[in-house]
């Protein structure tokens, strides 16, 4: 019998989609123009933003979101420690630094309670002691870690309270919506859920570009800046000449950066976009699966579902009841990669990484939960066109580690 090899992620991308590039490459403009103009316009409308702009990266359009902001050094940004490099970084650039957040152990979304202590902490001055002194918060970064998105009135509240800008990584993020009750409309991600948000389309993600990205915002005035600062800084009439209609002449109003989205990649974004909700669901449909097909092994935990949240299930992170098991979450992987079973870690948090430790001297006592957590946390396959052969593989390959294994 063959052995049935499992990836964590297979894209799948349709007829239509192939047509579109080939249609972009035949028709000679290949970098940023209509299909780019056509692709934010249709994104905006999906999340209920007024103004989108396309970038070649979630990352871009996050640098892209605290440089229109006005981050400068000097000034701390409230980061969770359970995120991608991303999401720090882009504060790095800035020359600011990240104040890293424990996370809540059921979501791994960032804990505003911690990021309240995190901030009294800093203020009295006994924070990390590696911390330059006298900074202050200018921001808070959420990340809706997988896809289930944070109580956006307690992040309001809180970044309020603190007056605090905020930046939403919504890299996992589209589509997901939340409502505080049933009885009330549910609010997009996107919607005015932050001053900007910012959505990935790498390869892997919840609809792709191959590489890409998109910053949406109410506030025209940053739209505008973070416009400028994604094309070298070049004046308006130079994005004009960009999409075939201005003079040869532009103005540098500012140092940019080189960010902007090609119409190759807009080509698929735009059939993406499209089929976003109906890929949405059959990624529901497969968690829901897994949730039925794992619910009586006693040795894992299961990503929660919340009747308030539209989830985007970019992710379905299990954890393990280390203390039920007689191997460490490392060797799981290992045996699950002999099986042939694809799958990844949602992350190892930023405090346990070289540069964060060593740079700001975090030490893994000052986020407890993300400390324990991480340890125990496989991402299994979710995609769409998952195979009936490739989940049933899974879950059978799970079910007889944790029989095998069991103390
Ligand atoms: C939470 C989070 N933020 C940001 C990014 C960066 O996205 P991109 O690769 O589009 O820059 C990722 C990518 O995996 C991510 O998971």
């Amino acid at each position: 019998m063959m052995k049935i090899q499992v990836p964590f992620f297979r894209a799948e991308l349709n007829e239509q989609e192939v047509e579109e590039v080939v249609a972009t490459l035949r028709s000679g403009w290949l970098t940023s123009g209509p299909k780019v103009r056509r692709f934010e316009q249709e994104f905006a409308a999906a999340v209920g933003a007024p103004h989108a702009v396309a970038v070649n990266s979630c990352t871009a359009a996050l640098h892209l979101a605290v440089e229109a902001l006005g981050l400068k050094p000097g000034q701390a940004v409230l980061v969770p420690t359970m995120t991608f490099a991303a999401t720090a970084e882009v504060v790095r650039y800035m020359g600011a630094i990240p104040i890293l957040v424990d996370c809540d152990p059921l979501t791994t979304n960032m804990d505003l309670g911690d990021a309240a202590r995190k901030l009294a902490r800093l203020k009295s001055g006994q924070l990390a002691n590696a911390l330059p002194q006298g900074l202050q918060a200018a921001g808070i970064m959420p990340v809706h870690v997988g896809g289930m998105m944070m109580n956006i009135e307690a992040l309001q509240n809180f970044s309020t309270g603190q007056g605090l800008w905020v930046v939403e990584d919504a890299a996992h993020g589209f589509p997901a919506a939340w409502r505080r009750t049933p009885e009330e409309r549910w609010q997009r991600c996107g919607e005015g859920t932050a001053a900007a948000s910012c959505f990935s389309f790498y390869a892997n993600k919840t609809i792709t570009t191959g590489e890409g990205g998109m910053a949406v915002t109410d506030d025209a005035a940053l739209a505008e800046r973070m416009r400028l600062m994604s094309l070298h800084g070049l004046s308006h009439d130079a994005w004009e000449r960009y999409s075939g209609g201005g003079s040869w002449d532009y103005k540098i109003i500012a140092p940019g950066y080189k960010y902007n989205l090609t119409d190759i990649a807009a080509s698929l974004g735009i059939h993406q976009l499209a089929r976003a909700e109906e890929m949405r669901r059959e990624r529901e449909g497969i968690a829901r699966r897994y949730s039925e097909a794992l619910s009586d092994v006693g040795e894992i935990e299961l990503p929660i579902e919340d009747v308030n949240r539209v989830h985007s299930w970019h992710l379905f992170p299990i954890k393990l009841r280390l203390e039920r098991l007689s191997i460490s979450r490392n060797v799981f992987i290992e045996k699950l990669k002999e099986a042939g079973v694809g799958c990844s870690v949602h992350w190892r948090p930023l405090h346990l990484h070289p540069y964060y430790r060593e740079t700001f001297g975090w030490r893994p006592e000052d986020f407890p939960v993300a400390t324990a957590v991480w340890e125990r946390l496989i991402s299994l396959p979710l995609f769409p066109g998952i195979c009936d052969n490739e989940f049933e593989h899974v879950v059978h390959t799970v079910k007889g580690l944790c029989a095998q294994h069991a103390r």
